[in-house]
């Protein structure tokens, strides 16, 4: 069991492989954070917590005149609002009489084998033998009758500790949620950096780090979706942290809407992060009796820098999330219609594309957008999910049929929560957007958001996907959302709790991949918002992979992915060769440097392959090759980031170690180039130092593991700007040097 008790101390203690994470409830019932990092042993660390009287630091009534105990500077578990801390707080309440205060004691908990469960939404699952626990703590604020309980689950192998917190009124009258976070962390010291993964539409999370500063610092999103802005993951590390050293704390939310990661260095150099839902326009009301439970957080702690981190969050995250066979099974490389064809196409245009792709070795052809009603550009049609006969004579089935004919199975494209005013769903039932009443909605790429909090609207979409899914044989779903949330205002539901409706339409949403992805496990869904926009674990527990950006220039994707791989496993990144000049940026790169980029992810290929001649193909064909050949050291190797698009302007390095080690796959891209430049080496990483290795098959050397770590293996002199190159290593003898 990773969960101990100790009654005399009153402490809890939670231990991972390689962490050690402990409380302590104080002598009047509040619940302290002791520490979190480094597995130690078992001692008594209540001495860590130092009272001494501080001026302007209000003292609990039951504290009595003991002017040193105050919850102002006190490492909390779970803070609480007006009673002292002022803080950032974990809990924003509004009692039955108007107060806001939540003055949760403990009063209980509970230890046992297994993971709880967060009901209505994903959450990371424990697997069978595993040895997953759970520690739930209540707290009970006696006189408003609000008990909280706060929920640890300790995967012990994984390194992982998840959270997530469960609010009920067991008073007499209703409650109104103001603010909750799924976890908070407090921190004695703010030593640190944190890195979060910030960027924009087609340029998505890019890392960024710096310094805590005094006062609240924060990143978040209010747009109804994780968003292309900022992902709801945060990393805090020590100042001298990299990639190999350091003590690192990772904070990743299981949710796809509104987040909230707000960090604090408070007056005494101490830190405390949250993360959460947003509270901008949350608002829940819970009648007696009734609960809330909050998404779950996903901490991680790697005393071995960054890539340890990121390790945690890879292997958690690829076996742990989701049920899809296709979390082991290897991913088809497709090929997509949308930059190929966009809007313009009809059955004849789309079989050409899939014809003319079998030499390239493509194992499944996506149908893009444009399929369905009446929908020749962006303006109309989501929201019909009927074929258009105009376009496709044969309907679905026929076209899947004839994809199927030529050796290739068949992908489709949908975006479900959406409704164009021009459009049959929107003409009969023109409330079933969000929109407020009396004011024209906002529109986002002449499109409008569906209600997913009314069950009515939820039912008509899983009635739709599931008869497409019936209609014809597809392999392959592309689930899309292409605009933010705005107009968060429901009609079926009463003015006093317009608050929850941001939330419920989550809800709504979890509920529709339930009916749909869940009953659906061989077909293998795609997440997508214009690219990354969406790129989080709650996506992930349904969607194996996700497109990664709607940008495909490859020297802007090394940036994407390189920041993506912080926290998301490889696995989980689709990454497509597109054409050249590159439609986002008009940049041309080699072929095969697109290839060797796309490879860095789950390769697929986006392009009109009618236009591409022989020799392309051919080549097409041989990267499809040796990535089947690499796959499951890509997807399911140790990823290491081997140099910084950000920091490096010459080299993008990465590289795919298997489990055992004896084979790898280093790729780099020469980003910028100088006349008459030294010579640049890469220093290597995850290898065993004391083995030899060949590399790309070439008998006549042997390199060791230990002089490619530490001494590197030198760039060819000969790549020009843009070029890459890709070097597999594998393992021939083991010895001593
Ligand atoms: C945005 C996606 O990211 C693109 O790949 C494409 O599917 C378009 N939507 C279609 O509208």
């Amino acid at each position: 069991m990773s969960i101990t008790f100790y009654e005399h101390s009153k402490t809890f203690r939670l231990d991972t492989r390689d962490s050690s994470y402990l409380m302590a409830i104080s002598k009047y019932g509040d619940l302290l954070h002791l520490y979190y990092g480094d597995r130690i042993p078992d001692e008594d660390l209540s001495y860590l917590i130092e009272l001494r009287d501080r001026g302007f630091s209000p003292n609990p009534h039951e504290a009595g005149n003991d002017r040193t105990f105050s919850l102002d500077f006190l490492p909390q578990e779970f803070s609480t609002s007006d009673s002292g801390d002022y803080r950032v707080e974990s809990i924003g309440v509004r009692n039955a009489d108007g107060s806001r205060i939540f003055a949760g004691k403990a009063a209980g908990h509970t230890i046992y084998s297994g993971k709880y469960k967060v009901p209505g939404m994903p959450s990371v699952r424990a697997l069978e033998g595993e040895g997953t626990d759970t520690l739930e703590i209540r707290l009970k604020d006696a006189a408003s009758g609000v008990s909280v309980v706060l929920y640890y689950g300790v995967f012990e192998e994984k390194n992982v500790i998840t959270r997530a917190v469960r609010v009920v009124n067991e008073g007499e009258g209703p409650i109104r949620l103001e603010k909750l976070m799924s976890v908070t962390l407090d921190f004695k010291e703010a030593n640190y950096d944190w890195i979060t993964l910030d960027g924009r539409h087609m340029m998505e999370r890019h890392p960024s780090r710096s310094a805590i500063r005094n006062g609240v610092q924060s990143v978040g999103s209010t747009r109804g979706s994780s968003s292309h802005q900022h992902n709801p993951f945060v990393i805090l590390c020590e100042k001298t942290a990299d990639e190999d050293r350091g003590r690192c704390y990772g904070c990743s939310f299981v949710y796809s809407g509104n987040f909230l990661a707000e960090a604090e260095r408070d007056q005494y150099r101490q830190l405390r992060l949250n993360m959460g839902i947003h509270p901008t326009n949350f608002e829940f009301r819970l009648e007696p009796g009734e609960d809330f439970f909050s998404p779950e957080a996903v901490l991680a702690y790697s005393g071995n820098g960054l890539t340890g981190l990121s390790h945690i969050y890879h292997r958690l995250y690829r076996e742990n999330l989701g049920t899809s066979p296709y979390r082991k099974l290897p991913r088809p490389v497709v090929i997509n219609s949308w930059e190929a064809a966009y809007f313009d196409f009809d059955e004849e245009k789309l079989l050409n594309i899939a014809r003319e792709s079998l030499d390239m070795g493509v194992e499944l052809f996506v149908l893009d957008d444009g399929w369905f009603g009446k929908r020749d550009d962006d303006c109309s049609g989501l929201g019909d999910w009927k074929v258009n006969r105009h376009k496709l004579k044969g309907g679905l089935s026929g076209l899947s049929e004839q994809i199927h004919e030529m050796g290739l199975k068949f992908g489709l494209w949908v975006e479900p929560e959406m409704v164009s005013e021009d459009s049959d769903l929107f003409r009969e039932h023109p409330d079933w957007h969000l929109g407020i009443k009396g004011r024209p909605a906002t529109r986002g790429r002449y499109q409008l958001v569906l209600d997913l909090s009314r069950k009515d609207v939820c039912d008509y979409i899983i009635d739709s996907l599931n008869r497409i899914l019936d209609e014809a044989r597809i392999e392959y779903i592309k689930w899309d959302l292409n605009r933010n949330i705005t107009d968060v205002w429901s009609g079926q539901t009463d003015k006093e709790r317009q608050g929850e409706v941001m939330h419920r339409y989550m809800l709504g949403l979890y509920r529709i991949m339930d009916e749909v992805i869940l009953t659906h496990p061989d077909v293998l869904f795609c997440g997508c918002s214009g690219g990354g926009g969406r790129f989080d674990p709650a996506m992930l527990y349904y969607q194996p992979q996700i497109w990664c950006s709607d940008n495909t220039d490859a020297i802007n994707r090394l940036k994407i992915q390189y920041g993506t791989s912080f926290v998301y496993p490889i696995s989980s990144l689709e990454a497509h060769v597109s054409i050249c000049p590159n439609h986002q940026t008009g940049r041309t790169v080699s072929l095969a440097t697109r290839g060797i980029v796309a490879s860095g992810g789950i390769l697929g290929y986006e392009l009109n392959s009618t236009v591409l001649d022989r020799e392309e193909k051919e080549l097409c064909r041989k990267q499809v090759e040796a990535y089947k050949e690499n796959y499951a050291l890509i997807a399911d190797g140790d990823y290491y980031r081997l140099t910084s698009p950000f920091e490096n302007h010459y080299v993008t390095a990465w590289q795919h170690v298997s489990a055992n080690r004896t084979q790898a796959l280093v790729s780099l891209v020469l980003t910028d180039t100088e006349g008459n430049d030294g010579q640049l080496y890469l220093k290597l990483k995850g290898l065993k130092k004391e083995a030899f290795y060949r590399i790309n098959g070439d008998e006549e050397r042997r390199y060791s593991g230990a002089v490619l770590m530490n001494a590197g293996l030198p760039i060819p002199g000969t790549l020009k700007q843009y070029e890459g190159i890709q070097f597999k290593l594998q393992q021939i003898m083991e010895g001593t040097l």
